[in-house]
């Protein structure tokens, strides 16, 4: 067997490339919105040399980035668990001036994405995080990341539509996945229950309950994987544990670059 050769360089195809907005914004600088801004308004530079161009390729390994003169350094990772209310979205702007889920995280100053979405109308964890390589693995298709809702259905539901949910359901881009469904109660028009699946599709639950020709009145989400919203209380924030990130398989929480000083 040959032993390896540790000196032979990684062939450029493979090193770690990034478009400069990417970088900025991943290094928790801010939205890409607001690092194209920076990047036109001749802030960034790039081994010393000024960019206008947010798509240029930089070598994490072996491009120095600055911004305002102050080179980009280690910074730390953050993880949150975010009690999403109704009534605000999941994206970073919104032309309609709707209410965003960063207006509940204003005292962290680093810019954090949310994985994955929930709807305006759908209350409850949403995580975030500067970890671009955790959100993107949760929310590949493949990863089938439980997560558990608690939804009230504009009908009673019978046992056999619960057992369809159960079985899986045809919607509009496919039949989905076996889901975990528990009644909890009925009252005289309406059914309470709790729900488990492993696929993040667009408004899937409501979908799924539609397909039942029934609605959802209320969607609350409670569980992704181990981690449960638990007492937080509705519109607040705290860190992961570290149990809850050891069960998301995040164990170091430094290595994205950020301006020094
Ligand atoms: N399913 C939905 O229908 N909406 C959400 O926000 C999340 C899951």
């Amino acid at each position: 067997m040959r032993a390896p050769n540790t000196h032979r360089e990684e062939p450029a195809a493979k090193r770690p490339l990034k478009t400069l907005e990417r970088v900025l914004s991943k290094a928790g600088l801010g939205s890409r919105t607001e690092a194209r801004r920076w990047i036109h308004a001749g802030r960034v530079s790039v081994n010393g040399r000024e960019t206008q161009n947010p798509d240029q390729w930089v070598d994490m390994e072996r491009d120095r980035v600055s911004v305002d003169g102050k080179p980009l350094r280690v910074q730390e990772r953050l993880y949150i668990l975010l009690y999403k209310p109704t009534g605000y979205i999941t994206t970073y702007k919104d032309p309609e001036g709707r209410p965003t889920v960063y207006d509940l995280t204003t005292d962290i100053s680093t810019f954090l994405s949310p994985v994955g979405r929930l709807d305006l109308d759908t209350s409850g964890l949403l995580l975030m995080t500067n970890d671009t390589q955790l959100a993107e693995r949760i929310t590949n298709p493949e990863s089938h990341l439980p997560k558990t809702y608690l939804v009230k259905s504009s009908k009673v539901l019978t046992d056999e539509q619960l057992q369809q949910m159960r079985d899986g359901l045809d919607l509009s881009d496919g039949p989905t996945r076996p889901a975990i469904v528990s009644r909890l109660r009925d009252s005289a028009k309406y059914t309470h229950l709790e729900i488990t699946i492993t696929e993040g599709r667009n408004r899937q639950v409501r979908r799924m309950i539609e397909a039942l020709d029934a609605r959802v009145l209320k969607l609350v989400r409670v569980q992704i994987g181990d981690i449960r919203i638990g007492t937080l209380t509705i519109g607040k924030w705290r860190h992961l544990t570290p149990p809850e990130l050891q069960a998301l398989g995040v164990n170091d929480g430094r290595s994205d670059r950020r301006p020094q000083g």
